[in-house]
């Protein structure tokens, strides 16, 4: 809650310093970073940026469309801006982000987290922070606040046609109600023919949620994180395939998704029913692919033709 000044209160966000000596808030709701503990700023460009090829984009484009659901402290976007706008100062970015609590990027300002980027990509994240809407010759923005499970629909429904979708909620198992069949389903729906989504994630269930949505999924570099994570396309020609360890991943009871049929119930209750699914499921227990796959065979053979082992 903000206090009497309208600013945050300074106790409800707690800094830490990451690996590459960017810093962020912990979360004591959700009981975890706002980021990865590898490095903030590296997540933000190795992981979101450069996954969705926003340089590319800039280089070819007047215009660019983007939409960033959890907004957070808004480094996800500073580094989208970054990059666009020093490939191309003149892009014109159509940028909508979806966060539920006003305060996370109010705070961030307050505690200068946004200094280390250029001052007119400063200037433009402390401006929509505080007005939520802005129109200018570069940049026209809507911060929608609220849960995204609801202001997606508002983007569904306008039929957004976004060239970037960067996802990142809290860890599915802390937050499933970003992470569902029907969440995601409402998000593709706002993604380009030619569009990218990025998020950190590779759960299982995270992938196969993108799958039913109808999208094709491809792994992207463990930079920052020790896991790779997941990039998700309408046409499959550019993406990393998962390895053959990520595949069979997808064939066990981790890979069963969060539901979220009228998008409006709570977390115990996606991790409820998810449980319940995955108790009557006949898929391989996850248990026993983490088995196989612990010591890999340094050669191992699928229909008679050997591989080398695909593990990480
Ligand atoms: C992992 S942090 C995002 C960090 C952010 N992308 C950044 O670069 O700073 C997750 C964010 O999701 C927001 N959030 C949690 N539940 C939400 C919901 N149901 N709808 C929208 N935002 C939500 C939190 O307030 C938090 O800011």
């Amino acid at each position: 809650m903000p206090d009497s000044t309208g600013q945050p209160h300074p106790d409800r966000f707690r800094l830490e310093t990451t690996a590459d000596g960017s810093q962020t808030f912990f979360s004591d709701e959700f009981n975890q970073l706002f980021h990865s503990h590898f490095g903030a700023h590296q997540e933000a460009d190795a992981k979101f940026v450069q996954v969705t090829r926003l340089a590319e984009r800039a280089a070819h484009r007047s215009q660019i469309t983007l939409i960033d659901i959890c907004y957070g402290l808004g480094y996800n976007t500073a580094a989208a801006l970054t990059t666009i706008w020093h490939i191309n100062p003149q892009c014109r970015v159509h940028w909508y982000g979806l966060e539920a609590d006003r305060d996370v990027p109010r705070a961030a300002i307050a505690a200068n987290l946004l200094n280390p980027w250029p001052e007119t990509v400063r200037q433009t994240l402390t401006d929509l922070a505080h007005a939520e809407t802005l129109d200018r010759d570069i940049i026209q923005a809507r911060l929608l606040i609220g849960d995204a499970r609801q202001t997606i629909t508002q983007l569904r429904d306008a039929n957004l046609q976004a060239d970037a979708i960067f996802l990142d909620p809290f860890a599915p198992p802390d937050c499933p109600q970003l992470w569902s069949v029907e969440f995601l389903t409402h998000v593709a729906h706002c993604l380009a023919p030619d569009g990218d989504l990025a998020t950190y994630s590779c759960a299982a269930a995270v992938r196969s949620a993108l799958i039913a949505a109808g999208l094709h999924i491809g792994s992207t570099p463990p930079i920052g994180r020790n896991t790779h994570g997941t990039a998700a396309r309408w046409n499959p020609d550019t993406l990393t395939p998962l390895d053959r360890r990520a595949r069979e991943h997808l064939h066990t009871r981790a890979a069963i998704p969060y539901r979220d049929p009228d998008g409006t119930d709570s977390a115990d209750t996606l991790r409820t029913r998810r449980r319940d699914e995955q108790a009557r499921s006949t898929l391989e227990a996850t248990t026993r692919w983490k088995k196989r796959w612990r010591q890999p065979p340094a050669i191992s053979t699928v229909d008679g033709v050997e591989l080398k082992s695909e593990m990480n």
